[in-house]
């Protein structure tokens, strides 16, 4: 595995190892990395020969009150996960090469509507952030396939939004969920939750397929089912900002005949913000 740092060097390598009409795939990660971020490594495997792997902790996507700063970073032992991986490339950015004027003077991709919707209206400038250094890196790796994880259902969906609408050559592929035994979705931020918030964890999930079971029972998505959830999730120690029932394709809410919907949340327990969806067909 290479590792560099400018987008010169990048620029380089992928140039070399692209040679003879090789794929390239690309994985973005902010690092601090699990067997969630790796099972993207595999599959992005699958889609071409060689495969470059970004870490780079974004700024631009938390918000002034938030985890920037207790955010964990473990580059050496990231490097020996991407190393097993089989990544080709690590692409580890100065912070200059990604914003070169500073954050204050940075031109934003902003992906309209669906940004401030759900995590969104929570996170006003995060999808912004997000948006922004993705198109920042695909730009700079110039990949034939990008990699993402579902769990991220509504940053995947942005993505794809972008890709779409600004005419990027790039397919933009979607992971399953990797999960603990107990069903609590891998992340970095599973780290901040205390003993006894551990054990709690996993009432998101069974919360939401509690909320799946609810609507393929009655075959229909209704407020109350939503608002049980939401109460579902308070009465194991969640403060929840959200419990919402969307279509799969747009994250809109659905209509009557829509059949492929994702009930999404997000809920606070102590001071560490968790996410989780389930897909499913009613
Ligand atoms: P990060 O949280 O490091 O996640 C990197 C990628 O790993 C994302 O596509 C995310 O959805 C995926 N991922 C995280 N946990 C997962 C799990 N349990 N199962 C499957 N995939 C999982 O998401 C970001 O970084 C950033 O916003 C980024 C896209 C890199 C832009 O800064």
């Amino acid at each position: 595995m290479i590792t560099v740092d400018s987008v010169a060097g990048l620029r380089d390598q992928v140039t070399r190892l692209r040679q003879g009409g090789k794929r390239v795939a690309f994985v973005p990660t902010m690092g601090n990395l699990h067997a969630g971020h790796l099972r993207l490594m595999q599959e992005a495997r699958q889609h071409a020969q060689v495969v470059v792997a970004s870490i780079y902790l974004n700024p631009l996507q938390f918000g002034q009150d938030e985890d920037f700063d207790a955010y964990p970073r473990t580059p050496a032992h990231d490097k020996v996960a991407l190393l097993s991986a089989g990544v080709d490339i690590l692409f580890k950015p100065a912070e200059a090469e990604i914003y070169p004027r500073g954050h204050a003077a940075q031109t934003f991709i902003e992906v309209p509507g669906l940004s401030h919707d759900l995590c969104g209206a929570f996170r006003p400038k995060h999808f912004r952030g997000v948006a922004t250094v993705v198109h920042r890196l695909f730009h700079m790796v110039a990949p034939d396939v990008a990699i993402f994880g579902k769990k991220d259902y509504q940053q995947w969906l942005i993505i794809r939004l972008m890709a779409a609408d600004l005419g990027l050559p790039i397919e933009i592929v979607g992971v399953d969920t990797v999960r603990e035994a107990d069903g609590l979705a891998l992340s970095s931020r599973n780290h901040y939750l205390s003993a006894v918030e551990r054990k709690l964890a996993p009432a998101l999930h069974e919360t939401l397929c509690g909320l799946r079971d609810r609507v393929q029972r009655h075959g229909s998505v209704t407020t109350e089912a939503e608002e049980a959830a939401m109460e579902s999730l308070k009465s194991h120690g969640f403060r929840p900002d959200y419990v919402s029932v969307r279509r799969q394709e747009d994250l809109a809410k659905p209509r009557p005949e829509d059949r492929r919907l994702v009930a999404l949340a997000a809920a606070w327990l102590g001071n560490t913000r968790l996410i989780d969806n389930v897909e499913f067909e009613s």
